[in-house]
Formats: C-alpha cells, structure tokens, sequence
C-alpha cells in the first residue's frame, strides 16, 4: 500500500503552529478580589473576578456595572460592550467577569474592568429582592432580613469591623504574653450566681440525663479560666456567652461574644483597670487604622456625629479616664435632679440609666467605678473588709451611649473567707474544685470581662445590639 501523502503548504503549517503556541501560552486570566482589583496593583492584567452585582447601568453602547465581594467596601466597576448585556444581569445577582484591568478615564476611581465574557452565576429577581438599588436602608429595615443583610453595605461594613476586632483582640492578648484558652461552652456552674441559665437537656437511651448532672450553657468563662489562671500569669478567651435574660433591650442578647481576662498575681483594681483600657485603645486603633472606609461608613451614614467620640474615646482614655466608687457613684445620682425610674439607694444595682447618667456627669468618657457592695456582687468578689460599708474590689467600665462595657474584680483568694461565703450559700460542696485552687499554690489574681458586641455598639455608635451581631438571640427570637 502506498503511504498516504499529506499536501500542505508552508504559511498553513505556520499558521497552525502560531494558534496552538497561542493557545497553550495564553495565560489563564487572574482571579483577584475585589479589594485587590480596586488597588491598582495589577492595570495591564487579565482578570477575573467573581461577586454580586450592586448597580447595572445601560448606555447605548456601553454596559457599566458595580460588583462587589465582600472584600472592601468599595466595589469594581465594570465596563462592557452593550452585547455582553443579559437579561438575568441585574441587581443582586451573582456574577464572574474576565477583562483587562485599565485605569478608569472617570475621577471616581482608578481602575476598572473592560469585559470581554459576563457570566450570571446566580440570578436574583430585582422585584423581590428586598433590598433596591442606591437605596440607603436603615438598620431596622435590614434587620428583619437576617439571611440577606450581608449584601447591604452597611453590614458588609459591619461583618468586617467585626472581623478584624477580633484580630486586634487576639493580637493585643498575644502580644502581652497571654495564652488563650478555649473554655468550654457546656458547664455544670452558673459562675455569676444570677439564675440567668439556659438548661441542656439532653436524656440517654435509658432516660437518665446525658451528663449526670444538670448541664447549662456558659455564662463566664471565669471559673475555667481562674483554673488555668492557676499555671500561667496571665489567660484569656473569647467565645459566645449565653444568659436566660428575659430582656428586650438595647444592650442585651440571650448569646453574646465574650473576651475575658484572667491575671495572676495581681493586687490592685489598677492593674485590671489598666488592662481593660490598653486592650480598648489598642483594639479602637487597630480598627481605625485596618477598616478606616467601614467605620466612616457608620459614622456618616449609620450615626452621624460620632466621629467624635470614637476619637476622643481612643485618645482621651489614655490620660484622662475617670474612676469613682460606687458610693460617690450613688451621692452623685442622689444630688442629682433628674429623676430616675430606679431607686439610687446605697446598695441597689446601676440601672442602665443610671449608668448613662453617671457618664454623662463625668464628661461623656469612659467611666470606671469601683468597689461595689458585697451583697451585689458574685461569691468570688474579694472582700474588702471595709466594714460597716462592705464592699468588694470590683470595677466596672461604663461608657458612652452603652453603659456597662467590662465588669471585673479582684478574686477571693483567702481560703478561709471563700470557704465561710461559699458555706453561706450552700455552694462549699459544689465548689470543692474551686477551694482546691486556694489550697494548691493559690496567688492574688483578677480578671474581667467585655461584651464584644457593646464594645462594637460604643465604637460605631450603633443604638441596638441586634445590629452588630450576625443572628442575634433574643427572648421570643432565634432566627435561622
Ligand atoms: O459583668 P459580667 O456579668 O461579668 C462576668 O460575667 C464576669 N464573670 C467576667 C469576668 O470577670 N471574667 O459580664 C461581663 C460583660 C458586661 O460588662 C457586658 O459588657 C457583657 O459582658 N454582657 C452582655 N452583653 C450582651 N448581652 C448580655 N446579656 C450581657 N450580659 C453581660
Ligand atoms: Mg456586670
């Protein structure tokens, strides 16, 4: 059989060898976040991006289009032919787009993306969607959404302040040598003595309780952490903290995020004040200098105004933070006129009025107010012997548009003392572990706690806990 003879000339061969170069050299567009698109760094690059639309315009010949992913508050915009336009591109709807990354002609930003393929990954029916476009909805309004508000920018902003707090928490703790301990979130204590507990029932197959022993939900971490407190100078943790609180309020949830501080060897409430300050200032600087376009973001548009006090707050508490005690606390209230819908007796808690007007009295900054009567405080407050009064070395952090921040206090440490209150309330059994650490190498110690979500609500200003959590929990509500 003769050999089949293959004809083809020279410029075809080349031609062909040219394509298949091309196609095997041609390097796969980019995929970049948003955040690092709107940078900059890459003009002159193939790309791809992927995220949702925020706003589509349509020119005669020309498609703009916002897109976002979470990365940054600002989004990309995106230039195509009015070909590459589609009926399922509109607001909401998720998107991948490949172009060349240019510098924008407009002075609105730097860069923008020429497409050359749209593809709707998701469709989203503008009608429906609950949130429209260029609309600024109030906290109130997103908030009966809490499967969707993620795509607002407000909080978006919120999600990524929140985000790199926890950063600066962490980061503050590391950097002063503490060790982080996960406590549990199944306990058989109530820590604060206050009844506030949810109950975890659970039955084995038999019907007996799962754990032996009534179970609950955590609402400290302290007692765990005092144990490991027992082998290093200085612990913390951060996690969700749940309270059986039945309340509706602005500054309360049934599960918060708590960052709790336990310091060894410590004798004075100062040293505890001072921790809760530096870990406040360092954390507010932190977030200024890391998300300075989502904290004005709240500043503007959330809360005007309170610029001011975030700054004066980061400040201002360096040098001039204020600390009365729970006595001039009350005299102050009492010469008060103003009227309070709470008794101000020595010996009554602060109410949240109370509170905010004690602040407001001393300037509008954070407050420190300290040694709080025995009676009010959790079986582990150390005494201060300062009888007829009878206080303990407690200190709580009161501040501006909040009240209480962070509640902490010196821990018993004198076995005797620990074991008559414990006696009193019927608990020396329960707590036997708890004597153990006053007879095993027990040290001067103290700690504190901040609820994470206040301290996000003092920064931005924001009136309603229910807005700086993700899902918030509440009684009567647990969505999702
Ligand atoms: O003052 P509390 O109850 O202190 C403790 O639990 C201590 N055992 C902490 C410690 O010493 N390790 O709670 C600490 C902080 C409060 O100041 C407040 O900011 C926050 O936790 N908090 C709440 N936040 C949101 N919702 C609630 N229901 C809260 N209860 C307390
Ligand atoms: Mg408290």
């Amino acid at each position: 059989m003769l050999p089949v003879k293959m004809c083809i000339s020279a410029s075809a061969a080349s031609r062909i060898i040219f394509q298949c170069l091309r196609f095997y050299c041609q390097k796969p567009p980019k995929k970049l976040r948003i955040c690092e698109a709107v940078s900059s760094s890459d003009m002159g690059t193939n790309v791809k991006v992927q995220g949702w639309v925020r706003s589509v315009r349509h020119q005669k010949q020309n498609l703009f289009l916002h897109v976002n992913d979470g990365s940054s508050l600002q989004s990309l915009q995106v230039v195509a032919s009015s070909q590459l336009n589609h009926r399922l591109l509109t607001f909401g709807s998720a998107v991948e787009v490949s172009g060349l990354l240019v510098k924008s002609p407009s002075r609105r930003q730097e860069v923008e993306l020429q497409a050359n393929q749209i593809h709707v990954v998701g469709e989203c029916n503008p009608v429906d969607f609950p949130f429209k476009v260029k609309e600024r909805h109030d906290l109130e309004y997103i908030r009966q959404f809490p499967h969707l508000r993620c795509r607002t920018n407000t909080f978006s902003s919120l999600l990524r302040i929140r985000s790199e707090a926890t950063t600066a928490i962490q980061l503050y703790f590391r950097d002063k040598g503490y060790v982080q301990v996960h406590t549990p979130v199944i306990t058989s204590n109530d820590c604060e003595g206050a009844g506030e507990l949810f109950q975890v029932e659970q039955e084995e197959d038999g019907g007996q309780p799962f754990f032996s022993v009534p179970a609950y939900l955590v609402v400290s971490g302290q007692l765990h952490l005092e144990v490991i407190a027992g082998a290093f100078p200085g612990v913390f943790s951060f996690g969700p903290t749940f309270r059986a609180e039945n309340s509706q309020s602005r500054r309360h949830l049934a599960e918060f995020f708590m960052v709790e501080a336990e310091i060894s060897f410590t004798q004075s409430l100062e040293d505890l004040m001072k921790v809760m300050e530096e870990m406040f200032r360092s954390t507010t600087e932190h977030l200024l200098a890391q998300c300075p376009e989502d904290v004005a973001l709240f500043h503007k548009h959330v809360t005007p105004g309170h610029n001011v006090r975030t700054q004066s707050i980061s400040t201002k508490y360096q040098h001039q933070n204020t600390m009365i005690t729970y006595t001039e606390a009350i005299d102050i209230l009492n010469r008060s006129s103003q009227k309070f819908a709470f008794e101000t007796d020595w010996g009554c808690d602060l109410q949240t009025e109370h509170e905010k007007y004690l602040v407001k009295h001393c300037g509008n900054i954070p407050l420190f107010v300290t040694d709080y009567p025995y009676t009010l405080k959790p079986f582990y407050a150390r005494d201060n012997l300062d009888k007829p009064l009878h206080t303990v070395a407690a200190v709580d952090l009161l501040v501006p548009g909040v009240g209480e921040l962070c509640g902490g206090t010196l821990r018993e440490e004198r076995l005797d003392l620990l074991k008559t209150r414990l006696a009193l309330a019927g608990l020396d059994e329960t707590y036997r572990w708890y004597l153990d650490l006053r007879r095993f190498g027990s040290v001067p110690h103290g700690g504190f706690g901040m609820g994470f979500e206040r301290y996000l609500q003092c920064v931005l200003g924001v009136d309603n806990i229910r807005d700086v959590i993700p899902f918030p929990r509440y009684s009567h509500s647990c969505l999702l």
